[in-house]
């Protein structure tokens, strides 16, 4: 299939499908029994992450079970700060472990000439993907991702998920100037890392902004948007043919800000969002992805009909991709993950 056939990049690129074109927020993953055996395989979730040939397969079977318009790279936003030198664990049960940075003289542990080169396996399991889909699944659109700075920044600030970000936005709000070091360096870092990632065979980007909601009106300007934009800016300046998506959860009324930075292709859209809100709202020339409840997915049935019928309808006339609102949650069972399929496939 040439570029301009395939379902996704048409509808970033502006044409209108006649079905959205549909890829699911950690689609390779816990739900999955095959991605569970070779994650016990491999041992570490990080182990699988740097292995590009057990990254590509892992980032296949998805589209193997249910034929997605993408593949997202089986990766993890926090690579990079444990390509510039974090120390970073995963532990069962647990999620990420970092060993916090919370002054602008820490930020000296980090080497950020090294981070590219520490990245190397994710830039290799990239071009080994884009090889194998053009013969597996030649409709499939390969898409990159990093975390945007404000959410990487909370990660590396807190030493792991948080559920207020109060070290983080103590840093932020109390010291704009230093905590603006570490997201400038998290820009750089960022943009030369998605520009790689275009480069080995990324046909699209996301960028996720999973906390941009713990953010008040001003400080979402300065260390939501602003960073954002200039890493768009940046890989536009070097890729300008790559759409990028932004997802910036819990924005609320700010997605249309999100919406408004030059060069962005589509915003990815929470649960909390209305969808006909978000039609009416944001500029037209921007795809509308996402919103999608997981836990309608995980309840499955006419539950999960009534939802992706309400999605459907608020969506028609508009650009739209077909996705959740946050990623799939390990226990949703397979088959409502087919019914979806099925469904918007015909036109739910
Ligand atoms: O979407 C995909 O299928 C591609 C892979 C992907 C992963 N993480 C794999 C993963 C992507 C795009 C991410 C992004 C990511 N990672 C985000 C942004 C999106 C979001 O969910 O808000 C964030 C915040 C992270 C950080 C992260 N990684 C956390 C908090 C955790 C622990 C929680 C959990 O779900 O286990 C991870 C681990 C992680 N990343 C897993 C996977 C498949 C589970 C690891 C395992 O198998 O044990």
């Amino acid at each position: 299939m040439t570029p301009i056939e395939k379902p996704l990049l048409a509808a970033l690129n502006g044409a209108k499908t006649a079905h959205p074109p549909l890829w699911l927020m950690r689609q390779a993953g816990r739900y999955l029994p095959e991605f569970r055996e070779m994650r016990k395989r491999k041992g570490s979730f990080l182990s699988l992450c740097y292995d590009p040939q057990a990254a590509a397969e892992v980032t296949i079977q998805p589209l193997r079970r249910f034929g997605f318009d993408a593949a997202i790279l089986f990766s993890d936003i926090l690579v990079v700060p444990h390509a510039l030198g974090q120390k970073l664990d995963f532990k069962e049960g647990e999620g990420p472990v970092l060993d916090p940075i919370r002054s602008v003289g820490e930020l000296t542990k980090l080497s950020p000439h090294a981070a590219l080169d520490a990245l190397r396996p994710v830039l290799d399991c990239v071009g080994l993907l884009r090889q194998r889909l053009g013969q597996e699944h030649p409709q499939a659109t390969l898409i990159g991702f990093a975390g945007a700075p404000w959410t990487v920044a909370s990660y590396m600030v807190e030493g792991g998920t948080s559920r207020d970000h109060i070290e983080a936005k103590r840093w932020a709000i109390g010291d704009p100037t230093g905590f603006g070091v570490l997201v400038d360096l998290l820009v750089e870092a960022t943009s030369s890392y998605l520009v790689a990632q275009a480069k080995a065979g990324a046909e699209a980007l996301q960028i996720f902004d999973s906390w941009a909601g713990a953010l008040g009106d001003a400080d979402f300007e300065t260390f939501c948007l602003r960073p954002i934009a200039e890493i768009v800016r940046r890989v536009k300046l070097s890729c300008p043919a790559t759409p990028i998506i932004v997802f910036a959860r819990g924005a609320g009324l700010l997605h249309v800000r999100v919406a408004e930075i030059p060069g962005v292709a589509a915003v990815s859209l929470d649960t909390a969002v209305p969808m006909a809100w978000a039609a009416r709202e944001i500029d037209p020339r921007v795809a509308l992805q996402g919103n999608l409840d997981p836990v309608a997915l995980l309840v499955g049935g006419s539950a999960l009909d009534a939802h992706i019928a309400r999605i459907v309808e608020a969506m028609a006339g508009r650009r739209h991709v077909f996705n959740l609102g946050h990623g799939i949650l390990p226990p949703t069972p397979i088959d409502h993950v087919s019914q979806l399929v099925a469904r918007v496939r015909r036109g739910a």
